[in-house]
């Protein structure tokens, strides 16, 4: 029994995550999976949600959430994603709470698959490592978009052209804001061009939103997802509160899906289909707290302000980080680190030398050349440059 599974092949963040903590070294560093820490090198527990946890805290007794989540938390999310109130949204938008943004692309997947008998998606190259396995498990043909330049700017033309020649209703994965793995994302007038295409094309826009809030601000990182929805096209977007709420292992997510004269009632009962057989209903602590604090006017303000702090400490990190490289390389080309966006900063580091930052300096850098801005801080910023200059670290 059990006796032809496949090796177990690590997934390249979490196996590295795992590899840090078992890491007996004390002058390690984690710049590897996306988690912020603040300058002292802690997941921060933000004071909104804090006053959140002690609001709730006990009040309840533990039951079932509904299939679809806390009624309170899809609305909030909802306008949060879409900007705008309920009341003019729940027409055309349904929301449902999911366990994280992971489990929001998979149940929007499922969903997609269900209503097609050969589902396409098309996706940015680079993306996030596990976003091929999630839609390839739903059952789609995976094919992928260009993404970067070899200057290290977006790939508007190579996205462009790709999308023209894909086939009507072909799913598209894009990143609103903060490009998980390299940074980069388009330009406003860029956005707007892919929206042309997508529609021309009348292709489907899946957003992946992790990191609303990183960017620029919570408005105009969801900006083209709104303007996507000011176009009345239809679009899915999956969010997670992982990050901007600093909820990491609470697993709290959404999902939406965006339709004018969207029959609500049906696709909201599809998704309650594919959430029952698949984990039955989401997990109750996580959401409560997300909802407590974007439902309190004065919890909300409190964690707009926690939210714009940890944008701007990684902001400064990009800002000390080039400085303190342009001292040791005077003559290369480091304005990418400032001119990217959100937790990652794509560095072009070669294999052998993330191996070497691994073994020689413990830094930990995900095999891409991924590097995780929010890991670094005044106490271990030295340490992080000295280990890229000694590796022989050249960028682009
Ligand atoms: C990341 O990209 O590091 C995060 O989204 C965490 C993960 O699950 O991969």
């Amino acid at each position: 029994m059990f006796k032809n599974l496949p090796d177990y092949v690590e997934d390249p963040i979490l196996g590295l995550f795992d590899a840090y903590r078992a890491d007996v070294r004390t002058r390690k560093v984690n710049l590897g999976i996306g988690i912020y820490c603040d300058e002292d090198g802690r997941v921060p527990v933000l004071a909104s949600v804090r006053a959140a946890r002690e609001r709730i805290d006990g009040t309840e007794p533990c039951i079932y959430l509904p299939t679809e989540g806390l009624p309170g938390y899809r609305n909030a999310v909802r306008e949060l994603v879409f900007g705008g109130a309920t009341t003019d949204l729940q027409e055309r938008v349904v929301t449902i709470q999911t366990a994280g943004g992971t489990g929001a692309l998979r149940i929007g997947a499922e969903f997609l698959a269900s209503t097609n008998t050969k589902p396409q998606i098309c996706m940015p190259d680079p993306t996030w490592v596990n976003h091929q396995a999630i839609f390839q498990a739903a059952g789609f043909e995976v094919s992928h978009y260009p993404y970067c330049t070899p200057d290290g700017r977006f790939d508007i033309d190579g996205a462009l052209a790709t999308f023209k020649a894909l086939p009507a209703g072909t799913v598209v994965l894009l990143h609103p804001c903060c490009h998980n793995p390299t940074g980069i994302d388009p330009s406003r007038e860029e956005w707007g061009r892919l929206l042309d295409a997508i529609a021309q094309r009348a292709l489907l826009p899946f957003f992946d939103m992790a990191y609303q809030g990183f960017a620029e601000g919570l408005d105009d990182d969801a900006w083209a997802v709104r303007e996507c929805a000011r176009r009345e096209m239809p679009c899915l977007v999956a969010s997670s509160y992982s990050k901007n709420f600093s909820l990491y292992g609470e697993r709290v997510g959404a999902l939406s899906i965006h339709a004018p004269g969207l029959e609500v009632a049906k696709v909201l009962g599809q998704l309650k289909v594919i959430v029952r057989r698949s984990y039955s209903c989401p997990p109750a602590q996580g959401a409560m707290l997300v909802a407590t604090v974007l439902q309190d006017v004065q919890l909300h303000a409190q964690w707009r302000a926690e939210l714009d702090g940890m944008r701007l400490r990684m902001l400064g990190v990009r800002a000390s980080l080039h400085a303190l490289l342009t001292r040791e390389l005077p003559d290369a080309d480091l304005s990418f680190l400032t001119r990217q966006r959100g937790m990652f900063s794509y560095s072009g580091l070669s294999g052998a030398q993330i191996e070497r930052l691994r073994s020689r300096h413990g830094v930990y850098v995900v095999s891409s050349g991924r590097i995780c801005i929010a890991g670094i801080n005044a106490s271990n910023i030295a340490q992080v440059c000295e280990a890229l200059v000694e590796t022989g670290f050249k960028p682009r």
